[in-house]
């Protein structure tokens, strides 16, 4: 089977249709499209400031687009009131890049939040679920202490454990390795793969880490001036001749 073939059976999870966004005076996004398969991994890179997070915002609905679409599972969310966005996101996972942890709740409340928001009330199994989440990224022994008695690391990990604990279709990684140690962007590497193997997740993971994105990414798309100006496979990226992308991809070693 040619790869053309294998893409033409593959389900479109997310599809970000030609997105415009002004912000302020600035222009951020300038015609976006971007089709994530169903249990593909694709990881975003670009410029510092280059509208990453604003993407991953208009794909929660958290930000709407003044022209274009965002669809997800087939349906326009931009088009959708508030209660039925709401349905969609209980399907989405989010680690903010700033972990955006709540500050007057423990880790275990903090990771229990989206299994409460399904409306898990058994405390048995949530103490069991948040156990077992916190497990996942090594924090089982902190599940008493408060966000702010940790470390940045450790925040993210929170972070981490809270967007994966009720096994969404989609989950969505701002940065979700930066400021961490060799070792344990190892382990949350090995964890975004762990998720998509076993559960079928679909991902989008952005980074400024090419050697992460080299391990995780089926695809990798590059944003540049508000359009997404390259996608394709690792290797493709880094054998390309253009010097945009060239000058992109060696100043960030990959
Ligand atoms: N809520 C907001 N209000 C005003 N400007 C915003 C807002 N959100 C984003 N921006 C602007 O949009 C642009 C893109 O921001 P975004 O956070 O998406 O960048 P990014 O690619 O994620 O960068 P980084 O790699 O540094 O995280 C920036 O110029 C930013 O200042
Ligand atoms: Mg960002």
């Amino acid at each position: 089977m040619n790869d053309d073939k294998i893409e033409s059976d593959l389900t479109v999870s997310i599809k970000v249709e030609d997105i415009h966004k002004n912000i302020g005076s600035q222009s951020v996004l300038k015609g976006v499209n971007l089709e994530i398969f169903s249990g593909e991994t694709i990881v975003l890179i670009g410029e510092s400031g280059g509208g990453k997070s604003v993407i991953l915002k208009h794909i929660t609905g958290l930000m709407r687009p003044d022209t274009g679409r965002v669809i997800i599972n087939g349906t326009d969310i931009c088009q959708l009131k508030e209660n039925d966005l709401a349905t969609i996101r209980k399907k989405i996972g989010v680690l903010f890049q700033n972990g955006a942890l709540f500050d007057s709740m423990s880790v275990g409340q903090n990771v229990a939040f989206p299994l409460r928001e399904r409306g898990e009330k058994n405390y048995s199994i949530l103490v069991e679920k948040v156990t077992e989440s916190l497990k996942l990224v090594g924090l089982e022994n902190h599940i008493d202490k408060m966000p702010s008695a940790l470390s940045g690391g450790m925040r993210k990990r929170v972070a981490l454990a809270r967007a994966m604990i009720a096994r969404p279709d989609i989950i969505l990684y701002d940065e979700p390795t930066a400021g961490l140690d060799p070792v344990s962007t190892g382990s949350i590497d090995s964890l975004i793969m762990e998720m998509q193997k076993n559960y079928g997740v679909t991902s989008i993971v952005v980074t400024h880490d090419m050697k992460s994105a080299k391990t995780i990414a089926d695809r990798i798309a590059f944003l540049r001036d508000g359009r997404v100006y390259f996608c394709g496979k690792p290797e493709e990226l880094g054998n390309s001749d253009d010097p945009i992308i060239k000058k992109f991809v060696t100043g960030n070693h990959l």
